[in-house]
């Protein structure tokens, strides 16, 4: 488990200064490049869901780049992936939820059959910074009447305190910064 956590740390490449002076934008491009990097997070995801949340009934992805893990980690445990997107993307009935950006605001939706009431679901992303993108998400599931067990995430930038942010609810990350 370390080694592999260790694997996917060289694959995360920090950049200085983006998008805006005094930001430390954690990319996780190299990740997807690299099979063994990219085998290694969805195997560390994969334990953790097991081993925690063996009643799980499907993946809930956030746009965007929650998208490119959480339809790997559904196969491997046999189940569905469901998208979170940024308004106007989904067609048909939709249920949204708005919330607080760094400045204004922002609406995300999720389409209204996409996760049944009682289902249990986990939340999937990249990244917690503020933990506003994963509350929302979590208000949103709570209109759809599903049940939240947990996040997870690959990065959780801990100065941050998305944590707080979201509790009671549990976040599972694979590397702090
Ligand atoms: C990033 C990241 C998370 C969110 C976390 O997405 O991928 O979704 O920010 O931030 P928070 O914990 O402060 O809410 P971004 O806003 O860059 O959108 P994108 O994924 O569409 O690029």
């Amino acid at each position: 488990t370390e080694l592999k956590r260790q694997l996917v740390h060289r694959h995360i490449r920090p950049f200085p200064d983006f998008p805006k002076k005094g930001i430390m934008f954690r990319d996780i491009c190299p990740i997807l490049k690299e099979p063994a990097a990219l085998a290694a997070v969805i195997d560390l995801f994969e334990e953790h869901a097991r081993k925690n949340y063996e009643k799980v009934e499907l993946i809930v992805g956030l746009d965007a780049r929650g998208f490119l893990f959480g339809p790997l980690l559904a196969q491997r445990l046999g189940i569905g992936f469901v998208l979170i997107r940024k308004k106007g993307k989904l067609p048909g009935a939709t249920v949204s939820v708005v919330y607080d950006l760094e400045y204004g605001t922002a609406e995300m939706e999720i389409q209204e059959d996409g996760v049944a009431p009682g289902q249990k679901v986990l939340l999937i992303d990249d990244l917690l910074a503020t933990g506003g993108t994963l509350l929302a998400a979590c208000e949103l599931m709570r209109k759809q009447q599903a049940e939240v067990l947990g996040c997870m995430v690959i990065i959780e930038l801990k100065e941050l305190n998305g944590i707080e942010k979201l509790k009671p609810l549990s976040v599972y990350s694979l590397l702090e910064y």
